[in-house]
């Protein structure tokens, strides 16, 4: 994802309920030295599907978001965004994954579960100071 792409992709970051990311927080991840953004396409039009975006220091990746356009979702597009992540990091020497979800997300969670991530702790009141984020690592 570059810098001229998100505003096609804005409208797919804010279909995400319990996550959802503003135009500002997708720029920002883009400028980010340590991240990594990248979209999943239609392949003969170019237009995004899915992204994802990563922050990778040393031999630790955390994922900071993934979201499909709801058009899409159930099709295996995560899926195959998670299988581009893993592969990446693995070729970048990451040896150690995290994230944070929402515990209602149940969709997401059963993706990351079935990416070998594991439960590892909780954050309390992580998402708008109120709701509670689950810890997962790889
Ligand atoms: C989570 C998300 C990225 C999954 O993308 P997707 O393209 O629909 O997922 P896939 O079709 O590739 O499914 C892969 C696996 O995810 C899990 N999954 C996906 N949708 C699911 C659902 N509705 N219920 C339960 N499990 C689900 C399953 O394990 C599935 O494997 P299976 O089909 O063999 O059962 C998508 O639901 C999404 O964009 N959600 C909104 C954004 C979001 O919440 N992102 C997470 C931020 S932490």
């Amino acid at each position: 994802m570059e810098i001229e792409d998100v505003d096609e992709v804005v409208p797919i970051a804010a279909t995400s309920i319990l996550n959802p990311w503003s135009r500002d927080m997708l720029l920002g991840e883009v400028a980010h030295p340590f991240s990594h953004c990248f979209l999943i396409c239609r392949e003969e039009e170019d237009v995004p599907l899915g992204f994802i975006c990563f922050r990778n220091v040393g031999e630790e990746s955390e994922l900071l978001n993934i979201c499909i356009d709801p058009m899409h979702q159930k099709k295996g597009l995560g899926k195959r965004l998670m299988e581009f992540y893993i592969d990446f990091c693995c070729q970048k020497g990451v040896k150690k994954y995290y994230l944070e979800v929402n515990p209602q997300n149940i969709p997401a969670f059963r993706l990351y579960q079935s990416f070998a991530y594991q439960e590892a702790g909780k954050r309390k009141n992580f998402y708008q100071g109120k709701y509670d984020a689950l810890l997962m690592e790889r």
